[in-house]
């Protein structure tokens, strides 16, 4: 049987060998997915271990995306920009192919399961780490007025501008801002790229900046209960708020039908997670 896994530390609560076995199973699939937690210190030792033992791909998380960028020899144009892989696919003639199926599978989750328009919309992304590098393309790609990225150390904000400032691929305005110059109402979406809400904190955006018609989505997700930034959309009066588990099944989506060539149906499987026993 074809063997993948997905690579992190920590790994336990990982939902990804779940979400690809309901995916082997709905499309006929005969593989076996497991969860592996490599140590931060051994990583490329213990990666070539998994190539040698017959591995065919791998997903990577938290902390191991950049490394696992670093050592591929080929890279799809996303993940170069993304300068992360979270899907490595180990090739026939040897050799390490990666992908950052993230963005994808954030926009998917946007546009096809919440109908969010992303086209000519005003953006604000709070956060300019390497959840935000690794969203960034993709949400270029579907033509926003304006992204606004606005982090705490504004100088990564800068780097990331300066990065996707493409006018020959994209016609969006990209800026920066300070949080403490964010007034005014008028974006149509706030994407929580942050890690804040591991501390159950959120950035320090003010009430203000929420229109009637604004919209939240929080890349990070919580299946019992809304995460600490939905909670202060709804306590806000957000006109909707969604959590990051949709992304979470369409990026493992995409990496199926990279490793498969097949592509999961993603809706049930979403319902599934969200109603099941923790
Ligand atoms: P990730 O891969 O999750 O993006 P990261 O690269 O360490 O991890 O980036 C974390 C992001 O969350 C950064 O944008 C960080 O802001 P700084 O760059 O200014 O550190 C942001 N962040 C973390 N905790 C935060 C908090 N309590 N308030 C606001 N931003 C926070």
């Amino acid at each position: 049987m074809d063997k993948y896994a997905v690579i992190g530390n920590p790994i336990k609560h990982s939902l990804s060998p779940q979400i690809h076995s309901l995916f082997a199973e709905q499309t006929g699939q005969a593989l076996e997915y497991t969860a592996i937690r490599l140590d931060e210190d051994l990583f490329e030792q213990q990666l070539q271990q998994l190539v040698e033992s017959g591995y065919r791909g791998l997903n990577v998380t938290v902390p191991f995306k950049e490394k696992a960028w670093a050592l591929c020899d080929r890279l799809s144009p996303r993940a170069r920009d993304a300068e992360a892989v979270n899907t490595l696919i180990f090739q026939a003639d040897g050799l390490i192919a990666g992908d950052n199926t993230d963005g994808i599978g954030m926009t998917r989750d946007m546009v096809n399961n919440h109908r969010i328009l992303l086209k000519h919309r005003r953006i604000l992304m709070l956060g300019a780490g390497g959840a935000a590098r690794g969203v960034l393309g993709p949400l270029l790609a579907q033509q926003p007025r304006q992204i606004t990225i606005a982090n705490r150390t504004l100088q990564r904000a800068e780097e990331l501008v300066e990065q996707f400032q493409q006018p020959d691929r994209y016609d969006s305005e990209l800026e920066t801002i300070p949080y403490e110059d964010l007034k005014q109402q008028g974006f149509d979406l706030i994407i929580n790229a942050t890690s804040a809400g591991l501390n159950n904190e959120i950035p320090p955006i003010p009430d203000s900046i929420l229109g009637v018609n604004t919209v939240c989505y929080d890349m990070m997700y919580n299946l019992k209960q809304p995460t600490t930034f939905e909670q202060w959309a709804i306590e806000r009066g957000a006109l909707r708020q969604f959590d990051g588990l949709g992304m979470l099944v369409e990026q493992a989506a995409e990496a199926f039908y990279i490793w498969r060539g097949t592509r999961p149906q993603t809706s049930e499987i979403i319902k599934q997670l969200r109603q099941q026993e923790t």
